[in-house]
């Protein structure tokens, strides 16, 4: 079927628009309201909502008060969003915060994303990854890291001799900006109760922070992620001891910089490193054999 010129440009044009904000993925078979309105006016934008840039329509005004920690770079919680976070001290599990993060109504990202991404892996895991938020695929899957990037993320923690059953994997975020956006600062300041909560009940023995978001959220800093990297910084958390922090570079930046895997591989020596020096854990069999074989053949022959 062939459509005048120019229905077609602004139909193209319209679709570009919804991609632009990051409405690139169908619910349902056709635009709703379809049977009643023609095709170009279910995508069209009103005037008015093109008027309003897609980040600002998304978001609530800004409301200046207090920083969240001295040094933190957040412009305060939105105004006219009651972020009505529930008590995340009584929280006692991992299972509660994430139905703590279902209920909460408080972020609009929740609306655009289709599922939760809370965390995947392994719970008893001593290394905590942290990235920033899901992409596509973690959205569909309701998973971390399960798209390309977190498949070289797999290789990663293989060329070290690790596997998902050993990490525990989340994000800054768990739910997906719309279209890959960068999160706001606002998205972050309203969500770091919960992750430092996750932190808190996850405690691990150290965190690997993924990328510049999270590098600079996790330590405090406004440094870029190439001066961070590499550099063990222990953060208080509020956990009884302060936890280490490895920033390293994230995935999906090293998918797009090949060169810089070096980098990564040699923050990735470093983490290996602080592992084998950790005592070895009597609930790990593998660690136990090690430990046994190693007291009846102190020569290691
Ligand atoms: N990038 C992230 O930071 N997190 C994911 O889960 C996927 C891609």
């Amino acid at each position: 079927m062939t459509m005048p010129a120019r229905t077609r440009d602004e139909l193209l044009s319209a679709l570009f628009w919804q991609v632009e904000i990051g409405a690139d993925a169908a619910f349902l078979d056709s635009p709703p309201g379809a049977a009643e309105t023609t095709p170009l006016a279910a995508f069209m934008p009103t005037a008015k909502k093109a008027d309003t840039p897609p980040a600002a329509a998304a978001m609530p005004p800004e409301k200046s008060g207090p920083p969240l920690k001295s040094g933190r770079a957040f412009s305060g919680l939105p105004a006219s969003q009651p972020a009505a976070h529930p008590d995340l001290n009584r929280l006692d599990s991992l299972p509660a915060l994430q139905k703590a993060l279902a209920d909460f109504e408080g972020c609009s990202l929740k609306h655009t994303a289709s599922n939760l991404v809370f965390a995947d892996g392994n719970p008893q895991a001593k290394i905590m990854l942290i990235g920033e938020a899901p992409g596509r695929d973690e959205d569909r899957m309701g998973l971390p890291f399960v798209g390309p990037a977190g498949q070289l993320l797999d290789r990663m923690l293989a060329a070290i001799g690790l596997d998902r059953s050993q990490v525990y994997i989340t994000n800054i975020l768990p739910w997906r900006p719309p279209g890959n956006r960068t999160p706001t600062a606002e998205e972050t300041a309203l969500l770091w109760p919960f992750l430092r909560r996750h932190i808190q009940l996850k405690a691990p023995q150290i965190i690997l922070a993924l990328g510049g978001s999270s590098a600079k959220l996790l330590l405090d800093s406004q440094t870029g992620i190439l001066k961070l990297r590499g550099q063990m910084r222990e953060v208080d958390f509020g956990l009884p001891a302060r936890l280490p922090v490895l920033p390293s570079l994230h995935p999906a930046y090293l998918l797009r910089s090949p060169a810089q895997k070096k980098l990564a591989w040699a923050d990735l020596l470093t983490l290996r490193h602080f592992l084998d020096k950790l005592p070895p854990d009597k609930t790990d069999p593998d660690a136990a054999m090690a430990t046994e074989s190693a007291r009846s053949n102190p020569a290691g022959d």
